[in-house]
């Protein structure tokens, strides 16, 4: 072989190693970003439980007699592809407090970066944003009115003034009837086929009770009832169907009965159990109000639905806290009924041959009345995929809560978790939620948890 040749056969196979970056950072960039096809209207999502995207999508199915429209979530849209489109809706709702949904939270900051230069980078656009939100919350719709104005800042144009929508008292519901009609939620009866209460209640002479009467006597001294529900659809073809939609992470939605002529309302409750166990399963805090009257959705469920009676419910999807990867490390967290989703994640992967491991961390009150752990978890309790149970209990001796456990173990956590670890919070958001996040943060510092957060690897179902 002469010098030329061997400069060729050289020349040759970094041409092809070239080629193959190349092929793989196209493909890579296919995979996380949304790509514009041409003139068409981009209607954007960023949805923490699901309904945000539902409107969008009824949004373009109402739209799309008149133009093209592509429906894409804010966790694949990179600001500059909104240099390539005209119009754009936005549909958001806001999380946290005051803060994007998960999906938002990337394009939020690279939108916020370049509105503080306040050009007119994006003077070609117009746009519209419909804002999703809950008026108990103070930032009401904030997310919503932070990208109306960075938008605007940027040179947009406004379609019309933004839109605010309390979803607490139905007002999204109108604009969901324009779904196409495989993506309404046709409601199903859910039969009541057992609830036992998971925690004991004891009186002030020491008698245990699982069963409590009178709640409010109980109130000061014990934690507030914790039931695991099991409900049942009937066995017809649409049963099936809702089995093959319904995947860990999803949340049943359960419309409580009202008097005639008020709104229907309704009550989310994350399911606990996977479609192979057949019933769906819940477990669900009673709540009570100061005077002793319980919540009107916790209550319905722990104490005035009776045995064998059913109510109307349909299962939402939770695109967020769904995690496909089942051979991933799986660091999953909650306190008091957030075990729901715990759960379902482990169960998915319990029935799984090969699995990646597991690692529960969870936290209650009292560990006299509240071990429900293991109660909960059955029959999935011992299962192979486990890694380790950190449980904690807040009012005991050197106690604490669940936030403080993970701190004191930070080194295994990181390591547990190594690049490709998935991370699961269920529960409150309030204390719990919030705690949780403040503790990853700092376990694995700002950068490594933006990675997480930002690969999708970080999943919220919190409330
Ligand atoms: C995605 C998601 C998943 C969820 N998963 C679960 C789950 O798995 N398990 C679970 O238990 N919960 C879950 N929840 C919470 C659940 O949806 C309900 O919010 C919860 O059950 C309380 O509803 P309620 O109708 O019983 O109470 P409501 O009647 O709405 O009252 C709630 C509380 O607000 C206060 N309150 C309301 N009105 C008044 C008033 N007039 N005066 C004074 N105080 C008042 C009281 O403290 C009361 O207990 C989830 C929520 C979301 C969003
Ligand atoms: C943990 C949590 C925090 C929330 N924070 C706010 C908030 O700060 N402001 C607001 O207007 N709505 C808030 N909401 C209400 C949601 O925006 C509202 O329920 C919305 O319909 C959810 O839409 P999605 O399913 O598309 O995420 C919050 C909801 C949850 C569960």
């Amino acid at each position: 072989m002469t010098e030329t040749h061997r400069l060729l056969i050289a020349l040759l196979s970094i041409g092809l190693y070239l080629l193959w970056v190349a092929v793989l950072f196209f493909k890579h960039k296919k995979q996380t970003s949304y790509a514009v096809t041409g003139e068409e209207t981009l209607v954007v999502y960023a949805s923490q439980t699901g309904t945000a995207e539902k409107i969008a999508r009824a949004k373009a199915a109402a739209l799309s007699q008149q133009e093209q429209t592509s429906v894409v979530s804010m966790a694949s849209l990179k600001l500059n592809t909104l240099s390539s489109v005209s119009k754009v809706i936005f549909v958001v709702s806001t999380y946290g407090e005051g803060e994007p949904p998960d999906a938002g939270r990337t394009f939020s900051k690279a939108l916020k970066k370049a509105s503080s230069n306040q050009s007119d980078y994006l003077s070609h656009l117009s746009f519209e944003v419909v804002g999703l939100g809950d008026k108990q919350y103070a930032a009401f719709c904030q997310f919503a009115v932070t990208l109306f104005d960075n938008i605007s800042a940027l040179g947009a144009r406004a379609l019309s003034p933004l839109t605010t929508l309390d979803s607490g008292k139905g007002e999204h519901l109108s604009l969901l009837g324009a779904l196409p009609q495989d993506e309404q939620h046709p409601t199903h009866a859910f039969t009541l086929k057992n609830r036992v209460q998971l925690n004991e209640v004891k009186s002030a002479s020491g008698e245990v009770s699982n069963h409590p009467s009178n709640h409010s006597e109980s109130k000061a001294s014990t934690s507030p009832g914790l039931f695991g529900l099991s409900l049942n659809v009937d066995h017809s073809n649409q049963t099936q169907e809702l089995h093959e939609q319904w995947e860990a992470g999803d949340v049943l939605e359960v419309l409580i009965p009202q008097q005639a002529g008020e709104p229907i309302v309704s009550r989310s409750y994350t399911i606990a159990s996977v479609p192979q166990e057949h019933d769906v399963k819940l477990v669900v805090r009673q709540l009570a109000k100061d005077n002793g009257q319980l919540g009107i959705g916790s209550g319905l469920l722990t104490r005035s639905l009776p045995l064998s009676q059913s109510v109307q419910a349909y299962i939402r999807k939770n695109t967020s806290a769904i995690i496909a990867d089942t051979m991933c490390p799986l660091l999953l967290i909650a306190a008091g009924s957030g075990i729901a989703g715990v759960r379902a994640q482990l169960a998915k992967r319990a029935l799984l041959e090969n699995a990646g491991p597991v690692w529960i961390f969870f936290g209650e009150r009292n560990p006299a009345q509240d071990d429900v752990l293991d109660k909960t978890l059955s029959p999935f309790q011992n299962s192979d995929c486990i890694f380790k149970k950190s449980v904690i209990f807040s009012r005991q001796e050197n106690g604490g809560y669940v936030q403080q456990r993970l701190v004191e173990q930070r080194d295994e956590i990181k390591s547990f978790l190594g690049d490709t670890g998935q991370v699961y919070v269920c529960g409150h958001f309030e204390g719990m939620g919030q705690g949780v996040d403040k503790a990853l943060r700092s376990i694995l510092e700002e950068q490594a948890y933006n990675v997480l957060a930002d690969e999708g690897r970080y999943h919220r179902d919190l409330y």
